[in-house]
């Protein structure tokens, strides 16, 4: 045996171990249904983690027969499946654990005719042990969770015996207050520990890998402050436009839809301090207080703290936003949002964090540099000057997941010429092309019960507090022509000056 397989430390012997119990999901027919979860649910199905009986009950409006939702779900598992077309064999045996129940949300009725079809087995683990998963609109969810516990199926903890629990889909409120209120409604029905929010961006390896990074290598922790570091940029760039979606994303822009949640949750995994354990409270306490250190911007700031950008037309002749289906034309919307912030703690005060999210950028990537201080200016910075570049940390998020530390390095030959080059750790190269979709990790999560992957309700509540100041601010400016971006460009000349006034540049993410 390899003395690395040796090393290998498997932390699974202290995972909750999954049960037995009915996944009941609201809205069957929807598109995250077909896309993620069912695809997430099959791949599980076929993983030894996995309990068995899982039962599946999908409840949608729409009229169907159980056979008829299997087989659109065996269809869309065709399309949507990182392994294409399921095993028929392995199929069948899945396709016998969905069921479906229509009814609409609303209507006690459709609650008596679930509970019947919960009731329906001699397992009681499959009808007391129940996961539901709410995806359907923000605004169903208090009802939903209401209706079910009307309908004696959903319990506070220790009220009724199984478990039951509630996984709820972003966005989580679209401010401060109407998250702090739509908490206040689901915790009348459940405790905040019954209660799992989905980031999907927290089911990905590479995101779980930052504080494995963190906090299992030595040599990283003495030089993770601002002793050493001298900013830090978290970029997701994508380079589709809003196509289809863009009623929805009328109704919430770059910084609701990407930086209040996946920005700042990985911002929390790269600056906090490492938690007292491992446990799914020590981390998030640790999050939280994070997010809490940050710096919220005075209305009067936020002018020379954030940047915004709309896209206009393409090149390749791609619409501008406003010219997108479902958009007003004079949209107020922005495509691209950027951010910079403090956080107000002994480890990283007065350290530069840059956070910028746009659509119809040249690549789609995410990433975090940390960006460390330039040598002193003697030796060879004194020589080189600008040119001598300081070091850097890449975790490369999506795609090509990664590490690059950039260093100097002596071009060989005769002369003395210094040049950056990288140490590259690749996902792919040393572990083979396998990643589970976030989904399989957040639902394997939410069926034992660890709610580690999971925001918990105080750190949505703190995240809004972060962006609302710079949402109003923006709300009551039209978009400027300096703050429109040409498609395919990396985003307005406003969020340039935005790290410029601090001598700093975008270092943007470069096709692998
Ligand atoms: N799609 C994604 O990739 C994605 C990603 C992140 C978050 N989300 C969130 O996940 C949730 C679902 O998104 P989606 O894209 O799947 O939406 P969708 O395609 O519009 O599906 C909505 C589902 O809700 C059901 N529904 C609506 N009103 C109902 C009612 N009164 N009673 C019973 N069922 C009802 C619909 O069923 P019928 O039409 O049959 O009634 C349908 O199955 C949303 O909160 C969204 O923001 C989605």
């Amino acid at each position: 045996m390899e003395l690395d397989e040796i090393l290998a430390c498997r932390l699974d012997a202290a995972r909750k171990k999954a049960e037995p119990c009915t996944i009941v999901i609201f809205g069957a027919s929807g598109d995250l249904t077909a896309r993620k979860l069912i695809p997430a649910l099959y791949h599980l199905s076929l993983n030894e983690l996995w309990p068995a009986p899982v039962r599946i009950v999908g409840f949608a409006r729409r009229p169907k027969t159980s056979e008829a939702w299997r087989a659109e779900l065996q269809e869309a598992l065709g399309r949507f499946s990182r392994r294409g077309a399921p095993d028929p064999a392995a199929w069948e045996r899945f396709a016998a654990s969905l069921f479906y129940c229509q009814g609409d949300i609303a209507e006690a009725a459709a609650y008596e005719e679930l509970r019947r079809l919960l009731d329906d087995t001699d397992d009681l683990r499959l009808k007391q042990n129940l996961l539901f998963y709410l995806a359907i609109s923000p605004s169903q969810f208090a009802e939903a969770a209401g209706r079910l516990h009307e309908a004696g199926l959903l319990h506070k903890e220790g009220e009724a015996p199984g478990w039951q629990r509630v996984v709820v889909e972003k966005p989580f409120g679209h401010d401060a207050e109407s998250a702090r209120q739509l908490n206040a409604s689901l915790t009348r029905f459940v405790h905040e520990r019954q209660l799992f929010r989905i980031d999907h961006y927290l089911g990905k390896e590479t995101v779980q890998n930052i504080l494995l990074f963190r906090f299992s290598n030595a040599i990283f922790e003495p030089i993770w402050s601002r002793q050493c570091v001298d900013h830090v940029q978290i970029v997701v760039s994508e380079s589709l436009g809003v196509g289809a979606r863009g009623g929805y994303y009328e109704e919430s822009g770059a910084l609701r839809d990407i930086v209040q949640n996946h920005l700042l949750q990985v911002l929390a995994l790269m600056a906090m301090e490492p938690p007292v354990s491992l446990d799914a409270e020590a981390i998030r306490d640790e999050k939280v207080k994070l997010l809490r250190s940050v710096r919220i911007p005075f209305p009067d700031q936020v002018a020379s703290s954030a940047a915004r950008g709309q896209y206009l037309a393409g090149p390749d002749g791609a619409p501008a936003y406003r010219q997108e289906p479902k958009v007003r034309p004079d949209s107020n919307v922005e495509t691209y949002a950027a951010l910079r912030l403090f956080i107000d703690n002994w480890r990283w005060s007065g350290v530069p964090f840059y956070l910028r999210s746009g659509k119809r950028l040249p690549l789609t990537a995410s990433e975090v540099r940390v960006q460390f201080r330039p040598t002193p200016n003697v030796l060879f910075a004194a020589q080189c000057g600008a040119n001598l570049d300081a070091n850097a940390i890449t975790l490369r998020l999506q795609p090509n997941e990664g590490i690059t530390l950039r260093i100097n390095g002596k071009v060989p030959g005769a002369s003395t010429e210094i040049r950056p080059v990288r140490m590259q750790f690749s996902y792919q190269a040393e572990f083979g092309a396998y990643t589970p979709e976030a989904y399989e990790r957040l639902l394997l999560e939410a069926v034992s019960g660890d709610a580690t992957l999971f925001i918990r309700r105080d750190e949505v509540e703190a995240s809004w507090g972060i962006v609302d100041p710079v949402r109003q601010a923006w709300s009551r400016q039209p978009l400027t022509a300096d703050e429109m971006y040409a498609a395919g460009s990396w985003g307005p000349p406003a969020a340039a000056r935005l790290v410029a006034a601090r001598g700093h540049a975008w270092r943007n993410p470069q096709p692998q």
